[in-house]
């Protein structure tokens, strides 16, 4: 039997701690992965505009024997719709790909410094309020323009979907966004299969008969930290789901914490002038 997954209260939604995330599953791979997913008991969909296969998950949407009301789906608006219209345009687009009448969460990909900010939001907040989508989010958005996001728009964020794994401190982020109700859902959340190596995770998961992989998720989930591990291999989705049987010390907690490094975020690529929080 798949394990019920705990919640995260996100802003006006709850979101299912652990989803699958589809990035680079652009061949095709991303219907029958999110399908066997749905089988293993995910219940939480992360895919993006940019990533090209919005297709295919509506066709796993179409496909599974799981009724969309149990299903948390997210997608992400690209940074060249932020213009009120186009917002609206690309998320229809969105939504026809995705064959479903409203997502649970639609984010702002990345933040871009035209158009206005307040522009994006009131036409996220105006499909908000056409039920085209549950709730809103953002992604990549250091706290200081999260604040500014949240100051323009009515409607609450639900979430900031940020680079987040041992090798990258987000204290000062998590802590803001907690404090406006928001929850962090943490991308490349394996620092992109970099943690299998690692001598700490290991020895951490050899006291549980845990992989470094499924001590990182439980890391992230045990902080109230929504994570989206991504995988082609099918054994591993069920391996990245097998973390709600053990608990990590709070000696373990803060080990796997200490690994975070200066240098260890992976995901700059879209604009290396943004001011990230500093840890
Ligand atoms: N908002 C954004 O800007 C943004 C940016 C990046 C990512 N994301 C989202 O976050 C999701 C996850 O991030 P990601 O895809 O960059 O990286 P990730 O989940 O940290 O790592 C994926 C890599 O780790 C390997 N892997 C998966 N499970 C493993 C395990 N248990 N042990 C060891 N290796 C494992 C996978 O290889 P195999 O396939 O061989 O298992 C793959 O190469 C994305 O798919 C996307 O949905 C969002």
């Amino acid at each position: 039997m798949p394990h019920s997954i705990p919640d995260i209260r996100s802003g006006d939604v709850a979101m299912p701690v652990i989803g699958l995330g589809t990035w680079q599953l652009e061949d095709g791979s991303a219907q029958p992965l999110v399908e066997r997913a749905l089988e293993l008991g995910y219940r939480h969909i992360d895919t993006a505009q940019i990533y090209g296969n919005e297709q295919d998950v509506g066709a796993a949407l179409a496909a599974t024997g799981v009724s969309r009301a149990e299903i948390f789906l997210t997608t992400k608006v690209w940074v060249e719709h932020f213009a009120h219209g186009d917002l609206q345009r690309s998320l229809d687009e969105s939504l026809r790909k995705l064959r479903v009448p409203q997502v649970d969460l639609l984010l702002l990909h990345w933040p871009k410094p035209r158009p206005a900010l307040a522009e994006t939001m009131a036409a996220l907040n105006d499909v908000r309020d056409r039920g085209l989508t549950r709730a809103i989010g953002l992604s990549n958005f250091p706290s200081g323009l999260m604040a500014k996001a949240q100051a323009a728009s009515e409607a609450p964020i639900a979430t900031n979907q940020v680079e987040y794994h041992p090798y990258l401190s987000q204290k000062t982020l998590i802590a803001k966004a907690r404090a406006i109700g928001a929850s962090i859902t943490a991308w490349s959340p394996l620092a992109q299969g970099k943690v299998a190596g690692d001598p700490v995770l290991i020895e951490i998961g050899e006291a549980h008969g845990k992989t470094p992989g499924q001590v990182t998720l439980r890391w992230q989930v045990q902080q109230g930290v929504v994570t989206i591990p991504r995988t082609r291999n099918p054994a591993r989705l069920a391996e990245n789901f097998d973390i709600f049987d053990f608990a990590l010390s709070d000696a373990e907690m803060a080990r796997i914490s200490a690994l975070a490094r200066p240098d260890g975020r992976l995901g700059d690529w879209l604009d290396k002038a943004f001011e990230w929080d500093v840890e």
